[in-house]
């Protein structure tokens, strides 16, 4: 077959993905893949808004500030100090682009969350994500240099060794990619790629994150050479509502920011105050979701209260309509009842290590978003940061590409997939039952709080999933729940490996063998 060869693939159409395909679109061919649907990522999910100095009263040193402390100084300044400075520009890109953020008279609407000293998000009522992905979602559909394929799961990045002849310098081509609707493996080559993939929350069993946040991005930029940093440093959000027929639905954290307090629903005690009695529920995200696991395992509950009913219904109703409405279909008006809510993990703070740039260790590979590790979230994501970022480094990506376009080469003759090996399975329950068990060990072994004997108990049980998984997959064609699965087990290994390495607790990483926090902030990067 004759191979065709596209300017820039990108993998992922969310904020990240879309924002650098945009970008690119004035002068170049741009292929987006998505897995599942065009708005299967997290972005369409994100709720409370995106974080800019918009405020005469607040400054980018106070924003600076307030990232860094969240992150526990793990955080690299420049990179924060290069995102912050562009945010307001990358509003103004999305008032542009029509996202209709809450205004008031001529000025956007600020509301606060927890770790910000300042009112500082931007915001669409309650579902900034989903205002946010329709709006880029629209720019691209209508730019007639972009291309969308959904239903499109990448197994593998494409690199020298996927050559005709052979070659093992890490220079990437594109990706190999499964078609969802006909079972077909593709080749889709290309002289840049972005990764743009998300993150990997669902390696745990409650998570506030998408389906298909495996990991995917990481574990093929890992197998294809790249470095990994921070993988350990996983976040936790406080309040996912504890529901037993709705999982994974989050209450945001702006319910705390106008006025939300925590409550144990057996003693009734308002408890921040016992962790954090000058931030209270504003405390950043780390704290307050140690202090809710702490509560709800102390007292042997299944979940804590969270209040808002103080406030009048109309500036309830008016705040938070999507979550209001929801929360009634259960039975609970949050005007009047408090909510149950547990912690989740919420976001994946290390990944795929770039450069201000957005390069990755490998040619021809450019990466943002969740799926990176840029030095902007350090042991512990600012909230509201994260949308934030995604605009930045999609740019960024998308400019040193154009910078260096014509010094991307061609690519060399690419081999086909090769399926001559493989069957179809006839044991994917191998995979259900796979899945869930690596999910549950993650949440019992390696969550909000750790030890190193449950640490190395997670680390064995990943060897012998992983050589069951390896076996399969060399055996049975491949399916999209069976690449998620293999690279599920990966970013699983990725952070025990990244926790194990780290001899101290520092923000999102909380150890009872080494309680301590270092004078020194070292990031803990793999190698592959
Ligand atoms: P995503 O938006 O997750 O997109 C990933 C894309 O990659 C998808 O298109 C997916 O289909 C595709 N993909 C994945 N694997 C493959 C594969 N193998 N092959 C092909 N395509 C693939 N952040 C904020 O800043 N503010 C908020 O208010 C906020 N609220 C949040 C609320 C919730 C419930 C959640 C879960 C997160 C929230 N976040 C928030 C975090 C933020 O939404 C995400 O970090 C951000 O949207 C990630 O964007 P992204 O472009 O990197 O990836
Ligand atoms: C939320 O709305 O609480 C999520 C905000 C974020 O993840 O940054």
């Amino acid at each position: 077959m004759t191979q065709v060869t596209h300017d820039v693939l990108i993998i992922g159409s969310g904020a990240a993905g879309l924002t650098a395909a945009l970008a690119l679109a004035e002068t170049k061919k741009v292929l987006v893949l998505a897995k599942g649907d065009l708005r299967s990522g997290s972005t369409a999910w994100a709720q409370g808004g995106i974080a800019a100095v918009l405020d005469a009263g607040d400054t980018f040193e106070n924003h600076v500030r307030d990232t860094m402390v969240a992150g526990a100084g793990l955080n690299r300044r420049e990179t924060v100090e290069f995102v912050i400075e562009r945010a307001p520009a990358a509003i103004a890109r999305l008032v542009a682009l029509g996202v209709p953020f809450n205004a008031e008279g001529a000025d956007l609407h600020l509301t606060r969350e927890g770790g910000h000293s300042h009112r500082r998000i931007v915001h669409v009522d309650d579902a900034t994500g989903w205002a946010v992905q329709a709006a880029l979602l629209k720019a691209a559909e209508e730019h007639p240099n972009v291309t969308l394929l959904p239903g499109r799961a990448c197994i593998d990045l494409i690199t020298g060794r996927h050559g005709e002849k052979f070659s093992g310098d890490g220079r990437v081509w594109g990706a190999y990619a499964l078609d969802e609707a006909t079972g077909r493996v593709e080749r889709h080559i290309a002289r840049a790629t972005v990764l743009a993939s998300g993150g990997a929350g669902r390696v745990y069993l409650f998570s506030t994150a998408p389906r298909g946040a495996t990991g995917d991005g990481i574990a093929m930029a890992w197998r294809a050479g790249a470095r990994v940093s921070n993988m350990e440093m996983m976040q936790f959000h406080p309040t996912c509502l504890y529901n037993l027929e709705v999982k994974n639905f989050l209450i945001t954290e702006a319910v705390r920011g106008e006025g939300g307090r925590l409550f144990n629903p057996v003693t009734g005690q308002r408890y921040m105050e016992q962790y954090d009695p000058e931030r209270m529920e504003l405390a950043p995200r780390d704290i307050v979701a140690r202090a809710n696991d702490d509560q709800i395992k102390r007292y042997g509950l299944d979940y804590v209260h969270l209040d808002i009913s103080h406030q009048p219904p109309e500036f309830v109703r008016g705040h938070f309509p999507t979550i209001h409405e929801k929360l009634l279909g259960l039975g609970i008006d949050m005007t009047k009842d408090p909510i149950p809510v547990v912690p989740a993990q919420h976001y994946t703070c290390g990944g795929v290590l770039v450069d201000l740039d957005a390069r990755t260790d490998l040619p021809g590979l450019w990466a943002a978003g969740e799926c990176t590790e840029s030095g902007l979230h350090g042991a512990n994501r600012l909230a509201s940061n994260s949308l934030l970022e995604c605009f930045v480094f999609g740019e960024a990506a998308a400019k040193d590409i154009l910078a260096h376009w014509d010094g991307l080469s061609a690519p060399p003759p690419i081999r086909e997939w090769d399926e001559s090996r493989v069957t179809d399975s006839d044991e994917e329950v191998v995979i259900k039952q796979t899945w869930t068990e690596i999910r549950r060990f993650m949440w019992n072994y390696v969550g909000i709080v750790r030890t190193t004997k449950r640490l190395e108990r997670a680390a064995h049980r990943i060897a012998l999933l992983r050589r069951e998984v390896d076996d399969y997959y060399g055996a049975f064609r491949v399916t999209t729940d069976l690449i998620e699965l293999r690279n599920l087990i990966e970013a699983a290994d990725l952070i025990v490996q990244s926790a194990l390495k780290r001899h101290e607790s520092r923000g999102l990483h909380f150890t009872l063998d080494y309680p301590e926090t270092d004078a020194v902030a070292r990031d803990t990067v793999l190698v592959p």
